[in-house]
């Protein structure tokens, strides 16, 4: 901790008190205001947090305002260009680059914990054949918990470690499920040969009736991909897994809430959303409505893909992402994506609009993954379900930082009630 302070003066009283001011290693620093209920009896109120530290945490380092994102202080752009996937993953599980031989190790590891209980299959037969991937996703990573408790107990470093490598390692083989049972295929089990991401494409795109090649350019895209999406510090969903967490909960249970929480439309639901608000604006013409739609404060429409909560600048992974799309779209064959063209010329139009420009709203990772996804053959709504496979190392290693946290407390916010004051009960016949 610094020897900085910040004074704090309730000019009702005239009370002063001094709080200790917080230093990260990059940063803004962060008034430590744990004591001032029991100062002043009086709490703070920040909805949605704009201003409140939750943790604090070694793992991401974000600069909204210069665009800068730091997985365990390496830059996005390095990693996005010259790791993999997997590296990434031990990189925020272990907080360093691993050696030649602890790659190997970990690979190994995943490799071998890519498969499910048998009877994890029939949760599928019990949905729906229309329903969503997320719902999937959600409901069978809960149920982990009723097939892996020999490796629960939180407070045991060997089990958490056991529990993080079969979240990364299944977490695909659920989504290849999910998705083999929504286009009525046929399960594909895991191949240990295949790279973590290789399996994953044949999982998904592998039938008994036909020979199925990895792409390797799709496999190298969707690998930086999930490298991408691989940690945003305290985002809503990461957020949520350590809420869940800090009650002890375990990390199944834990992790199903943050794909839960990473389902909506303002987080990881958007690829969806911009994939279905392209097909709603339809050509070029219909862009100057749809941009007058997104200024208007009477209509609920929002371009979707823009604007983010940290970044008032343009988001990193965006800049990454835009250039795979086009050499992805090029190399696949597809350089003339009417919905490609159509997302261009929406971004060319918001990035010079006063309304964007003032409030600082960029293209952000979701407006350009959605097309590679489209691209690589993957349906909208299955877009979700690859953000949560590429969030799921920062979900594990966020959650095991909480629970060493010696600091780490169950999460409990406080409110203003602003409901009725205390008043008797009136039996039904006196109610007027
Ligand atoms: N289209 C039109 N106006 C917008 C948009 C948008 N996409 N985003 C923000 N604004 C306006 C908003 O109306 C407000 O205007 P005013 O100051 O006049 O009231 C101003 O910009 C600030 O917006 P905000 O809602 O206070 O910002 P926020 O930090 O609460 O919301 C956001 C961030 C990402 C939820 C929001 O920008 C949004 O809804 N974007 C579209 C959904 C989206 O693409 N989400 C993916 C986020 S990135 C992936 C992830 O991390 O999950």
């Amino acid at each position: 901790m610094s020897n900085k302070t910040v004074t704090i003066t309730d000019n009702a009283t005239g009370k002063s008190v001094e709080f200790p001011l917080r230093s990260g290693t990059l940063g803004p620093d962060v008034i430590d205001i744990k004591d001032l209920y029991k100062e002043f009896g009086y709490f703070t109120y920040d909805p949605g947090f704009t201003a409140t530290a939750s943790c604090r945490s070694d793992i991401t380092y974000i600069d909204g305002d210069q665009g800068i994102l730091l997985y365990r202080g390496y830059p996005i752009e390095q990693l996005a260009e010259k790791s993999t996937f997997l590296e990434v993953a031990y990189l925020l599980l272990y907080g360093d680059l691993p050696t030649a031989e602890q790659l190997e190790r970990f690979t190994d590891s995943i490799t071998r914990h890519t498969m499910v209980n048998e009877s994890v299959k029939n949760f599928f037969n019990g949905f729906h054949y229309n329903a969503h991937p997320m719902a999937m996703l959600t409901a069978v990573v809960g149920s982990l918990s009723a097939f892996y408790h020999d490796g629960l107990d939180i407070n045991d470093p060997a089990d958490r470690d056991l529990s993080a490598h079969r979240i990364i390692a299944k977490l695909p083989t659920i989504a290849a499920a999910a998705f083999k049972h929504m286009v009525g295929e046929p399960f594909v089990y895991p191949n240990n040969a295949l790279s973590y991401t290789g399996n994953f494409l044949n999982m998904l795109f592998a039938r008994p009736s036909e020979p199925y090649e990895v792409n390797p350019v799709a496999e190298k895209a969707l690998d930086q991909l999930l490298i991408l999406h691989a940690d945003h510090e305290q985002n809503a969903s990461t957020s949520t897994v350590r809420l869940a967490g800090s009650t002890g909960t375990n990390p199944f249970a834990a992790i199903a809430a943050g794909c839960a929480a990473l389902w909506g439309p303002s987080h990881g639901g958007a690829n969806e959303a911009v994939l279905k608000m392209l097909e709603e604006i339809g050509t070029v013409d219909n862009v100057p409505k749809y941009i007058a739609k997104a200024k208007d404060k009477d209509d609920p429409f929002r371009l979707m893909g823009f604007g983010h909560r940290v970044y008032k600048n343009y988001d990193p992974r965006a800049a990454i992402i835009r250039k795979t799309c086009h050499e992805v779209l090029n190399e696949l064959g597809v350089s003339h994506d009417p919905q490609l063209e159509l997302a261009m010329k929406l971004e060319e139009i918001a990035l010079q609009d006063e309304y964007f420009i003032e409030r600082k709203l960029y293209p952000n990772v979701d407006f350009y993954s959605g097309i590679i996804y489209r691209a690589l053959g993957i349906p909208t709504e299955f877009f979700t379900v690859l953000f949560a496979i590429g969030r799921a190392p920062g979900w594990v290693a966020q959650w095991m930082e909480m629970i060493t946290d010696p600091e780490q407390r169950i999460g409990r916010p406080r409110q203003i009630y602003t409901g009725a004051p205390k008043r008797d009960y009136v039996p039904i016949d006196q109610r007027g």
